[in-house]
This record gives structure tokens, C-alpha cells and sequence, in this order.
């Protein structure tokens, strides 16, 4: 009670603080301004304020529990075809409407989602002029904000193009940034940076922040449908400005009536609030697809990590990958271990020579001359595997949907069930060709014509009962609410820099991944490389128990097994828990977490009384006590731990070092596990008859 009343009492010295700061001009912007309308989360804890300054122009903020978290943000759009929208607004009527439902997943972190938020819909007009308007509709949730554009058909503007979206995320609190870059080469192949957030220069969404007072924040988007995405860079007063991910001729071209994505706003105490946050699904619109029971989350091997070892390769020659006898061998592999996917790349025609540079030379359907593509799929499916398509387009994106119907069609009749496409090439340079024939634009892999192109290939791919795991995708805004079948996707710096990598990826790398980029959704990392090295022996800087907690710390409908039988083979107790571990889950809590530092997760697998505990760590060894809570009451369980050994730690011969042990725990226990640096524990839980 004492501690309470002090906190509200800081609360609201901070926020004293902060609103004369504001006052007296820390932006400039809030003078004369008239608030015009309001709205408050269902708890009441977050509040956000519309003004209308005196050039008529709009803003936005967000506080919580009264202190300011995002100062007053400007809103509007500059055009290339009209003037811009952004000045001399009025407000034009408010409504405003609570939902409170619950709707199920086919399959996911959790079944059940709670969509609770209370809705502010505001119309502005411009005073004089072309009178052009549009509504500004905020969703306040317990955990955050959305809101979006609504702009309606109207005599003055018919067609918009888009130069920028003036959309304005002026954080009021000092705080530390964990971001990647945006429109660099590299597209989201990056390490994440933390920096104070005034040292964010142009940076990707999902981006995290911890202000110091211990707020947690993440900046993103949902729904990102027929639109740019949307980065983020500094303005001149500090504050974080939307920067549209370009196109040709400008980022965003739509006629009206047209709403733009949400711009979003996770706000936590915790870093794990954020994870178990259910804003961005939310914001998305139902599953359009019905019955999607042709897909079953599962566990995938493939012809995969050979390739990027360098041992075997995707072009046809002696070391060719895909074989029908290596195929073979890999599908016994899967069938002898219960895993359902078999991938191959390399399958098909169009790898030889500089694929990278030559996209338009895929065959999308024809398997190389010592590939027997139907004979393995009835081989595989006689075991109970599915082949795995693969997709290469290096960016031939025209190309492909040109030859995408057919390939769905042919894996269709194959039993395949998922199509892993890939789209390797710098960022900016994917290749766009409206008319057979016609001139070749160059997009950008987070551009409106990306967001389109990814729906027509979920479209097509649900027509043939296939789902998609895209890699160099554009990023992902939850659509796999409306289109369940795009069950994953890459978008992030995954384990195959590892085999090739310089420098491979460094212990927090994956302890950052889960508070950064696991925010926007599932991601295929490709984990459980149980050999612990990459090409020419380069170490990975992980331990052996850590490979086996990514398979619950990073959630993926697809999990992949991607290192070799041999090296499976060599580590059997390791494999044992690869071989358990659960893909789709009933529920799932962060115990602990700091971004970039350590993080625990517990997942309830799906139909099933059995949990998962998935912990990684950073460089530095650490014990984690985490309350087993989660538990049925007046139950046994069996906790069968995946643990890193005395000793062990990210590199050198001590990664190796790993025990499993077995005990008896029951829902008011403590775990105490002991983390490596760079290391990671794996725990099974099953209830035991008394
Ligand atoms: C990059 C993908 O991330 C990787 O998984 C794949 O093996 C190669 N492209 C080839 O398509
Ligand atoms: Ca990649």
C-alpha cells in the first residue's frame, strides 16, 4: 500500500515534470493547442489525446497512468498529385464503440485471443479549400495503441499518391533503442544495435525501446496490406518519423476509399509484456481462408545445412544436394523420427552458374535430370513425409508469378503441404516486370508492390492447400490472422549465418531476436545445430542445451531440424528433446526476460497437459528461479531438464558440455537453472499419476 501511494505520487511528479516540460515548448508544438478528443484503454491506464493546434494542424499523444509516453506527434500526408493534408483541419464528429470478444487460433502461441480495446473514430476536415477529409480511427488497448488513416472516396482526391506519410511517434521518455537499420543492402540481415534512442538513424519496425524509467515500447505496424512499410527515422526535434519504404513512382499509390496499416504501440512494464502481447493479431482482420485444416504445424529436416556448410550444393554437379539417393536417405531420417517435413534446395532447374544473377532463369516445376521429384514424394508420403517445395527467386518476383500457379499445382498433386519461397538479392532490387516483355522496375522488398506480391503468392498457395514460409520476406504485420497459411517467414539475421556468417551470429543475438523481431511474428530460424560449428570450423557461439531451448524461446508453426542425421546421431539425449518438443501450443508466459539479455518461456502444448521451458542467455552466466505457477494444481510432473553442464560456456570445447537429468516438481516449486554464457536450458514437463 505505502509503496503504491509513493508510485503514484512519483507518477505524478514525473508527469508534472514532463507536461510543464511540454508547456514551456520542449517541441515547440504544444502551444495553443485545443484538445478535440479523447479515448482511454478498458483499464484506464492508457490514455490517448488528439489536439488540433492553431494552423489547424493535428496531433496525437499517449500517456499511462498520466505520464506522457509518445508527446504531441503530428499526423497527415504529402502527395505527389494534390497538395498536402495536413493544415487547417477541423474536427468533424467523433463515435466511438468497446469490443471485448475472444477468437481462436488455428494454431499459435496461444488458441485462445482476447481482443478488448475501446475505439475512438474522429473525422477532420480541412476548413476551406477542396474541404478533402478523413477519419483518424485509435484502438486503445490494455497493452497499446493502434490507429490508422481512413481516407474515404471523395471528389478531391480520387487517387493518391503517397510521398510520405507525416506520422509522428515523439517518445517523451529518455530511452535505450534496439533496432536494425532500414534501407540497407542487406535487407533485415542484421545484428540489432542498442543505443540511446536519440542515436536511432533510420531504423526497421519492430523497433524496441526501455526508457530508463523501465517502460518497455515497441514501434511497429499490422496489416500491412496494398501499402509501404513503414520505417522509422529521427525529425529534427527527436522525435521518430514514419519513413515509407520507396516505389515506383512513389511509395504508395491507392485510389480512395483506402485505410493505410496501423501504426502501433505496445507499451509494457515488463520486456516480456511485449512478447505475450496480442495487439499486433488483433489488429488484423479474421482468417478469409475458412477451413484451414490441410495444414499441421509440425517439424521439418531438409537438404539445407550441407548446402550452407558447403559440403553439397544447390547447382547440379558432383556435389549436388539434391539427389533422389540423398533424398532417400534424408526421408528415412524423418520418417525413423517422426518429423513430418523433408525440404530439398536445389531441386530444380536454374541454379547453375550465378543464380543470384540470373533469377529469370528458375523453372519453378522441373526437377534437375537426377531428381526423381515423383518418385520421392510417393516415397516420402508412403513413410508419412511430405516433401517440403522450395522456391528460389532471387528476386525474379514477375517471373515467378508467372510460374507460381503451376508449381503450387504440381506440389498440390505431390502431397507437399509447405513451400518455403526465398528472395535473395539486395534490397531495391527486386525485379518488376508489369507486361511480358515491358521494361524491368526495381522495388524494394518492403514496398507496396512487395505487400501485394506476398498476398498473391498466400492466395494462390491457399488455393493449392499449400502454406507459405517466405525468406528475404517483407515483414510481418500479423496477416497471418486473415491468411493462417503463411504460417513463417525469415526477416531477420537466422542460423545460417553460422555456417557463413563473419561474425557468426554473437550470443545475444537471440535473446535480442525474441524482444525485437519475434515481436511482429513467427520466424523460421532454422535451429538445433547440435554440432556447433559452421563452415571451416568456425564455432558457434552457443551451447549445446541452447540450440534445444530455441525451439521454445523462438515460436515458428515450422520448426525446422536442420542439422545433419550424423550429427544428430552423435548427441542422442540432446536429439531426444528435438524429437518431443511440441509446435503448437495452448498458451505461452515470458517468466523472465530482459531484451538482450536472458529470457524463459513456458508453452502449453496444444490438446495436451505437457509444457515446454525454453531459457537463453547472453554472455554472461547467470541463475535464473523461475516459479513453476503455470502448473495444474494438485499435479505431478516429470521435469526432464536440458541443461548446460559445470563449466560450459559459448565457445570452445565447454559449448559441448550438457546434462539431463530428471525430477519430480509440482506447481508451487522453484526451477533454479544455471545458464551458461552464450548458453540455455530445455525443459519438458509431464504430468506423472500419482
Ligand atoms: C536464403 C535463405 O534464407 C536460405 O534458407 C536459403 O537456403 C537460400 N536463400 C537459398 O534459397
Ligand atoms: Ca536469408
Amino acid at each position: 500500500m505505502q509503496i503504491e501511494r509513493r508510485t503514484s505520487m512519483r507518477n505524478r511528479m514525473v508527469a508534472w515534470v514532463l507536461a510543464a516540460g511540454l508547456a514551456t515548448g520542449m517541441w515547440g508544438r504544444q502551444v495553443h493547442a485545443e484538445t478535440v478528443a479523447q479515448v482511454a484503454s478498458p483499464d484506464g491506464r492508457i490514455e490517448v489525446t488528439l489536439d488540433l493546434n492553431g494552423e489547424g494542424r493535428l496531433a496525437y499523444r499517449v500517456s499511462r497512468d498520466g505520464v506522457p509516453v509518445i508527446g504531441d506527434s503530428r499526423l497527415g500526408f504529402i502527395f505527389r498529385n494534390a497538395r498536402q493534408l495536413l493544415r487547417n483541419l477541423q474536427l468533424d464528429g467523433q463515435t466511438r464503440r468497446s469490443v471485448d470478444d475472444t477468437w481462436e487460433q488455428p494454431w499459435g502461441e496461444r488458441r485462445f485471443v482476447r481482443n478488448h480495446y475501446n475505439e475512438l473514430r474522429a473525422t477532420f476536415v480541412e476548413k476551406d479549400g477542396d474541404h478533402r477529409r478523413f477519419d483518424m480511427v485509435f484502438r486503445v488497448f490494455d497493452d497499446g495503441v493502434g490507429f490508422r488513416y481512413e481516407v474515404p472516396r471523395q471528389p478531391a482526391l480520387q487517387d493518391a499518391q503517397i510521398v510520405q506519410e507525416l506520422t509522428e511517434f515523439a517518445v517523451a521518455r529518455p530511452a535505450t533503442a534496439w533496432w536494425i537499420p532500414a534501407l540497407e543492402w542487406n535487407r533485415a540481415e542484421y545484428l540489432y544495435r542498442r543505443t540511446p534512442l536519440e542515436q536511432v538513424g533510420v531504423a526497421q519496425t519492430p523497433l524496441t525501446l526501455r526508457t530508463n524509467d523501465g517502460l518497455h515500447l515497441s514501434i511497429h505496424e499490422a496489416a500491412l496490406v496494398d501499402y509501404a512499410g513503414m520505417n522509422l527515422m529521427r525529425g529534427g526535434d527527436g522525435e521518430l518519423r514514419a519513413l515509407l519504404t520507396p516505389g515506383s513512382p512513389v511509395p504508395v499509390v491507392r485510389a480512395t476509399p483506402f485505410t493505410t496499416p496501423w501504426r502501433t504501440i505496445t507499451i509494457s512494464d515488463r520486456a516480456g509484456g511485449l512478447v505475450e502481447s496480442n495487439l499486433i493479431l488483433n489488429l488484423n482482420e479474421p482468417n478469409v481462408l475458412g477451413d484451414v485444416s490441410w495444414f499441421m504445424p509440425a517439424k521439418y529436416v531438409g537438404v539445407w545445412w550441407s548446402l550452407h556448410l558447403d559440403q553439397q550444393s544447390w547447382a547440379s554437379g558432383p556435389k549436388h544436394g539434391a539427389t533422389t539417393d540423398n533424398t532417400r536417405r534424408m526421408i528415412d531420417f524423418a520418417a525413423a523420427n517422426g518429423f513430418r517435413g523433408m525440404l530439398v534446395e536445389g531441386w530444380n532447374l536454374g541454379w547453375d552458374g550465378d543464380w543470384f544473377a540470373n533469377g529469370w532463369n528458375f523453372d519453378f516445376s522441373t526437377p534437375t535430370p537426377d531428381y526423381d521429384l515423383v518418385g520421392l514424394a510417393a516415397y516420402a508420403k508412403a513413410k508419412g513425409v511430405h516433401l517440403i517445395g522450395h522456391h528460389e527467386t532471387a528476386c525474379a518476383v514477375s517471373h515467378y508469378e508467372r510460374g507460381m500457379e503451376a508449381a503450387f499445382a504440381l506440389f498440390q498433386s505431390l502431397g507437399i503441404e509447405v513451400v518455403k519461397t526465398g528472395y535473395v538479392c539486395d534490397a531495391g532490387q527486386i525485379e518488376r516486370q508489369d507486361a511480358v516483355g515491358g521494361p524491368v522496375l526495381r522495388e524494394w522488398h518492403e514496398g507496396q508492390w512487395m505487400s501485394n506480391h506476398h498476398l498473391r503468392v498466400v492466395q494462390a498457395a491457399a488455393r493449392h492447400h499449400l502454406a507459405i514460409d517466405a525468406h528475404e520476406p517483407i515483414k510481418d504485420t500479423g496477416l497471418r490472422r486473415t491468411y493462417p497459411n503463411w504460417v513463417s517467414r525469415e526477416g531477420a539475421r537466422g542460423m545460417e549465418y553460422n555456417a557463413w556468417g563473419n561474425p557468426p551470429n554473437p550470443p545475444e543475438h537471440e535473446v535480442t531476436l525474441v524482444f525485437t523481431r519475434l515481436l511482429a511474428g513467427p520466424m523460421d530460424y532454422t535451429p538445433g545445430i547440435v554440432s556447433l560449428t559452421g563452415r571451416n570450423g568456425q564455432e558457434i557461439q552457443s551451447t549445446l542445451a541452447r540450440q534445444l531451448a530455441l525451439y521454445v524461446g523462438i515460436y515458428s508453426p515450422i520448426q525446422m531440424v536442420a542439422d545433419l542425421p550424423e550429427h544428430y546421431a552423435q548427441h542422442p539425449d540432446a536429439f531426444q528433446f528435438i524429437k518431443d518438443v511440441a509446435v503448437d501450443w495452448d498458451e505461452s508466459k515470458v517468466l523472465a526476460g530482459e531484451v538482450g539479455e536472458y529470457v524463459a518461456i513456458a508453452r502449453k502444448q496444444r490438446g495436451a497437459p505437457v509444457w515446454f521451458v525454453g531459457a537463453m542467455n547472453d554472455r554472461h552466466p547467470r541463475t535464473l528461479v523461475l516459479p513453476l505457477d503455470f502448473l495444474d494444481a494438485g499435479r505431478r510432473y516429470r521435469a526432464e531438464i536440458y541443461r548446460d553442464g559445470e563449466g560450459a560456456d559459448w565457445h570452445g570445447p565447454a559449448r559441448f558440455r550438457f546434462v539431463r537429468e530428471t525430477k519430480t516438481v509440482t506447481r508451487g516449486d522453484h526451477l533454479s537453472l544455471w545458464l551458461a554464457g552464450g548458453g540455455g536450458a530445455a525443459v519438458r514437463l509431464v504430468p506423472v499419476t500419482p
